[in-house]
């Protein structure tokens, strides 16, 4: 009966082709109980040799030996590859690449505008200031009052304030106690007055608030740096020479300054001061209003009255203080058209300027 050895040849044709093109161990073990399980093809081919003439039997059963053993080896080495080619894949996805360069940090970087704070705390460092902070949330006491600026005093539209409002009250009206957002540092001479005693060298940097018209040239939100300096006998002309080796130290020793009669109702005297024009150097431009002069901060001998408020003896002792934005600074040095940018918080913007780029 060849037509059994036949079917037994053929099925191990088939079954090396098919073994071989399993791709997992699942395949493999379902087609290996198809072959072989209880009724599997070869199981089932196997039962009928009994069929067969006594004389034609032993050469089938050496056969179907044959076929089964093949079958069963080329099953076991398939299982090897397949485990095999599985771990090879588990390791090579967890392998370390020793010699692969390491992964450079996204490392960030100041915002242009406090790189320009860190520089004037670094100039003032070296004149012998000290920083002294304080809080954005303020008082209008503080704010206003113990600068010399009474309510109601027609100077306080000088600083057009951002109110904290009374909670729970409609329609939002002022806060009682007074809360506001500082609309300059000025208040924060106050509060380093009554921490500190003469002689007083700081200078206090800080994020200011106005209800502003927001423009290319005027933000709601704005930096600038405060200086203060109590002791016996310190006088305008120390304030002058300070402020002229400070311009000079920013911009340059050939920046020419010039100093102006002010008004502010915390210093008296008050004065501007001005630098030579940064972007035409003095000759006048769009950028100075045709004046070669730009204006870089108010300063001024504290008003008796401040020094009060700040526990301090008029009579025994003098002070001068300054206040400059640093937003106008920030725009000067990178030429940045406007304002806004600053607070845009564009990183695409902003990484521009990376300090010492
Ligand atoms: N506080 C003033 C302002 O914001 C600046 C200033 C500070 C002037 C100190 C004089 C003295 O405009």
């Amino acid at each position: 009966m060849n037509d059994l050895n036949d079917r037994l040849r053929q099925l191990q044709t088939d079954s090396l082709e098919r073994i071989a093109r399993t791709e997992d161990l699942e395949a493999l073990g379902a087609l290996r109980s198809w072959l072989l399980g209880r009724s599997g093809e070869l199981t089932t081919l196997l039962r009928r040799l009994p069929e067969m003439e006594a004389g034609e039997r032993p050469a089938a059963g050496k056969l179907a030996n044959e076929v089964r053993g093949a079958v069963e080896e080329a099953i076991a080495a398939r299982r090897d590859a397949l485990t095999g080619g599985e771990a090879e894949a588990r390791l090579a996805a967890e392998a370390v690449d020793m010699t692969a360069p390491g992964r450079p940090w996204r490392i960030g970087h100041l915002h242009p505008t406090m790189t320009v704070e860190r520089d004037l705390r670094e100039i003032f460092h070296a004149f012998g200031f000290e920083v002294f902070e304080g809080p954005e949330i303020e008082t209008d006491a503080m704010n206003f009052e113990a600068l010399n600026i009474p309510p109601d005093h027609p100077s306080r539209d000088l600083w057009d304030t951002l109110y904290v409002a009374e909670p729970g009250v409609e329609p939002p009206t002022p806060a009682a106690d007074g809360t506001i957002l500082r609309t300059h540092t000025s208040p924060v001479q106050i509060r380093a007055m009554l921490a500190l005693r003469p002689p007083i060298r700081v200078i206090m940097p800080g994020r200011c608030f106005r209800h502003e018209a927001v423009d290319a040239s005027h933000n709601f939100e704005f930096f600038q740096v405060e200086g203060l300096v109590v002791d016996h006998d310190t006088s305008l002309a120390d304030l002058k020479g300070m402020l002229e080796e400070f311009a000079r130290a920013l911009y340059g020793e050939s920046t020419r300054t010039r100093f102006r009669p002010g008004y502010y109702p915390f210093t008296e005297p008050s004065a501007a001061f001005d630098v030579s024009c940064l972007v035409c150097g003095g000759t006048g431009c769009a950028a100075c209003g045709r004046s070669g002069w730009m204006t870089i901060l108010g300063a001024g001998m504290v008003h008796p009255t401040v020094l009060r408020a700040g526990g301090i003896d008029p009579d025994e002792f003098q002070g001068y203080a300054f206040g400059m934005g640093l937003d106008r600074i920030t725009l000067l040095r990178h030429g940045i058209p406007d304002l806004r940018l600053l607070m845009g918080a564009d990183l695409r913007f902003l990484e521009q300027f990376v300090a010492g780029r």
